[in-house]
């Protein structure tokens, strides 16, 4: 198993300078197998999906590679921990794990158990905002910006000119546009806006990290304006790591420090635990304001639980508090960050064109410059996430104009690589498919619907290939 280094495109710096050959920190206790099937049972199954690769079944999938949200692998210190889990109502023993293993990295005074990151999106915005109030954010992910406009607010995207270019390379593309921010509170008013958002990494972004220093510059814009700063901190730890990477002044300190002084720089944050808290289901909030704790434990009460569990059970509490430690070890944000990475590097030097710099968590292809001859109009992402699934059984996802409509600027496939789950020869079939499916690139043809739902269409679409242009056969 090797993850040769590489030198950071973004940066210049080898992502290990210690050693040629980065491993897998674990070794394997417990197997999942996963099914091979022939070419021509995945037409069949492609078939029956209605190209649409969410409406496969799991079992029909090589290598899934459609999200990593809740899909890690645990620990045998995350499996124990569950044994441990208190499942009392209240004051369960397993919160306060949950709470004093947060708090020590998070720093706030308030830690609220959800169960999962739109529930804590959900009583943040439904407890800070009003109709016509304004988030600023570097980018709203889908979730975030649908619950800041289910109150009636609107949700304003403020990431740097570069985080919009996939080919544009910058060791912090998430960045928030500070000027913009200035000049956004200048036009409506300190009054309208009742938070401003980071989102570490920015997953709408390509899974690009922010900079301490990009942190620090919205932080003291927002204290001046009396505007409280939170974060969606879903990939804070391989946030952290791209800092001490990347960023002058960090390198030698440890991915912990890193994310307890981005933290210190604001008041609260949202979390997903199925990312970087290493968990299979979970979440959380936290603030430092009493008064909105209060209101917020009040709304948890009615639609999450009691506030010791907030929707988890005492076993789920003892996962995230023991995950959200070892997503800080540098051993495996070393690997992480390294494996996205390899895969990015190895396909991008072959031609294939990509989001760059890879981001922490995934690998986007820019498929619109993949299939130049298929028009946003024929679904070139979906077209092209259900080659790979014919051409190896992986499984994508698009991010382009069938999840977006006419409003997608880009069409990308998004490869999300779940944490600790693949080797590195997975991640080799991984780029020997794509380099198989960008060979016979001419050959692929575009969608065209067959059914469509009114709303996030993109989830149960049905699809057929158009009739092959006559240009194209030649
Ligand atoms: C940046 C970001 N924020 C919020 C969420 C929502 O979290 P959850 O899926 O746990 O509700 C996600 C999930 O992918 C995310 O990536």
């Amino acid at each position: 198993m090797t993850f040769i280094t590489d030198i950071c495109p973004a940066c210049g710096v080898s992502l290990c300078s210690m050693a040629k050959v980065i491993i897998e920190p674990f070794r394997i206790k417990s197997i999942e197998p996963i099914r091979s099937t022939t070419r021509q049972e995945r037409e069949q199954l492609l078939n029956a999906a209605h190209y649409n690769v969410f409406l496969l079944a799991a079992e029909n999938v090589l290598i899934d590679l459609l999200t990593d949200s809740g899909t890690g692998a645990m620990s045998i210190k995350q499996w124990a921990a569950i044994m441990e889990g208190d499942e009392s109502y209240a004051g369960s023993k397993s919160y306060y794990h949950f709470r004093d293993s947060i708090q020590e990295i998070f720093g706030y005074r308030h830690i609220i158990p959800t169960h999962q990151g739109r529930a804590a999106e959900r009583i943040l915005f439904s407890v800070m905002c009003k109709k016509g109030d304004v988030v600023p954010n570097n980018t709203h992910f889908d979730t975030t910006r649908a619950n800041v406009e289910f109150v009636g607010a609107e949700a304003v995207d403020l990431v740097i000119p570069e985080g919009k270019r996939p080919d544009r390379v910058h060791p912090f593309k998430g960045n928030m546009d500070v000027e913009m921010l200035q000049e956004l509170i200048e036009r409506v008013g300190p009054e309208r806006i009742p938070l401003v958002m980071l989102t570490v990494t920015n997953n709408s972004g390509g899974g690009q990290p922010v900079s301490m220093a990009n942190v620090r510059q919205v932080s003291a814009i927002c204290r001046r304006h009396r505007i409280p700063l939170y974060f969606d901190a879903c990939r804070f730890a391989e946030n952290a790591y791209f800092i001490k990477l990347r960023e002058p002044g960090y390198n030698s300190k440890t991915p912990k420090q890193i994310a307890q002084e981005m933290f210190s720089y604001g008041e609260g944050c949202t979390m997903s635990a199925k990312k970087d808290g290493l968990a299979n289901i979970g979440g959380f909030l936290c603030t430092n304001d009493d008064l909105l704790a209060q209101q917020e434990e009040n709304l948890l009460i009615l639609t999450e639980g009691y506030p010791t569990y907030g929707g988890l059970a005492g076993r789920d509490l003892e996962a995230v508090a023991v995950g959200v430690q070892e997503a800080l070890e540098e051993d495996y944000l070393r690997y992480r960050i390294a494996s996205t990475q390899y895969l990015g590097s190895h396909i991008a030097a072959q031609g294939v064109p990509i989001v760059q710099p890879p981001g922490g968590h995934a690998i986007y292809l820019d498929a619109r410059a993949f299939l130049p001859h298929i028009p946003p109009s024929q679904f070139p992402g979906v077209a092209l996430a259900a080659e790979l699934y014919l051409e190896g059984g992986i499984r994508s996802v698009e991010i382009g104009t069938l999840m977006f409509g006419a409003a997608a600027k880009m069409d990308l496939v998004r490869l999300a690589i779940p944490r600790r789950v693949y080797t590195q020869s997975h991640i080799d079939y991984v780029v020997e498919v794509i380099l198989e499916v960008w060979k016979k690139r001419n050959q692929i043809r575009g969608l065209t619907l067959t059914y469509e739902a009114p709303f996030l269409r993109h989830f149960t679409a049905r699809l057929e290939p158009v009739e092959q242009p006559v240009a194209q056969l030649v």
